[in-house]
């Protein structure tokens, strides 16, 4: 008798052990502070704003692989979120006649050696790849054939020019970048549509003056990257932006940073504004 009672206390013991450690096993995977990321094989946290910046910051590049290039969060809810609202459907584009230069992953597709966003590629494609390609201007219905992109990568291109409502039709959109290229300013009309957009890389541009207003009580924006180009304190509007997080607005001419100029922002968390550039 006693040793049966002993027994299923040492039992009850080990389970409630076993259950400790996992569920410690579970809150810990997501050690990093919020506005930092872990990188594989590491116990470095890495600021967010090392995610996919063309630089490979983490020991086994993890920040950089396109397969992650996705996360803009370092938590574990990003993963966590619906796959098919996130990606779309992937199976419904016909990839066995992609135009020339262009290649499809299922409905994703990259191009190259394009000087515009070309117009026979798949309707149902969920993101468009045109790093690298020598686009110039983005023209208003240069996108609109294509109303299912999710992520659209547009870096490294000489685009110097958005038209108002280039992205009217891109209701899905949330990862949008634009990095290096020489895009002077950003203004109303600009952003119109990107009813879902989470993260805008605008860094390496021209940008004088930034007016963000389209984005206006946006529940989704989550980052937006305006490092290095030539704002000034009196050039940046940025309205009503509840969910922006983090913002980075490094090698700029900022003359001074004010709290005014964030006072929609009340969700931010990690703001970058060091190097003032002269
Ligand atoms: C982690 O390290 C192992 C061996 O050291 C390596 O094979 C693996 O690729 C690394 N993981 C990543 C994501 O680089
Ligand atoms: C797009 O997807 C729909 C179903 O979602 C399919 O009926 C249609 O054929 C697809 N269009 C193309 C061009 O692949
Ligand atoms: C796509 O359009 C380009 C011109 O815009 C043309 O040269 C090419 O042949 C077209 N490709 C297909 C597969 O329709
Ligand atoms: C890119 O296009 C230009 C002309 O449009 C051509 O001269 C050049 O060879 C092409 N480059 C590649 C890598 O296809
Ligand atoms: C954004 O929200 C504020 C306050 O809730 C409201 O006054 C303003 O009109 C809204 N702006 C837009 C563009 O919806």
């Amino acid at each position: 008798m006693r040793y049966k009672h002993i027994g299923l206390v040492g039992a009850s013991l080990i389970i409630t052990l076993c259950l400790l450690s996992g569920l410690m096993y579970y809150f810990n995977q997501d050690k990093c502070p919020v506005g930092t990321f872990l990188c594989y094989n590491s116990t470095i946290c890495m600021p967010q704003r090392s995610w996919c910046n063309g630089v490979s910051d983490c020991p086994y590049s993890d920040d950089e692989s396109t397969e992650n290039c996705f996360d803009m969060h370092g938590t574990w809810d990003w993963f966590t979120k619906d796959r098919q609202y996130f990606w779309g459907n992937l199976e419904d584009c016909d990839t066995r006649d992609a135009p020339v230069r262009c290649t499809y992953d299922m409905c994703h597709v990259s191009c190259t050696n394009y000087t515009e966003v070309p117009q026979n590629l798949s309707t149902n494609v969920t993101a468009i790849f045109l790093t690298e390609n020598s686009l110039t201007h983005l023209t208003r219905n240069v996108l609109s054939r294509y109303r299912e992109i999710r992520l659209l990568y547009l870096d490294n291109n000489d685009i110097v020019e958005i038209e108002k409502w280039a992205f009217l039709h891109q209701n899905e959109l949330f990862w949008l970048v634009l990095t290096t290229n020489r895009i002077n300013e950003i203004q109303t009309g600009h952003l119109t549509g990107l009813n879902k957009l989470e993260t805008l890389r605008l860094d390496q541009n021209n940008i004088v003056m930034a007016d963000f207003s389209d984005l206006e009580n946006s529940t989704t924006v989550y980052l937006i990257d305006l490092s290095k180009n030539m704002l000034t304190t009196s050039s940046l509007k940025l309205p009503q932006l509840p969910t922006l997080t983090e913002i980075i607005l490094d090698e700029n001419r900022f003359e001074s940073i004010t709290e005014d100029l964030f006072a929609g922002c009340s969700a931010l968390k990690s703001l970058y504004v060091s190097r003032l550039r002269k």
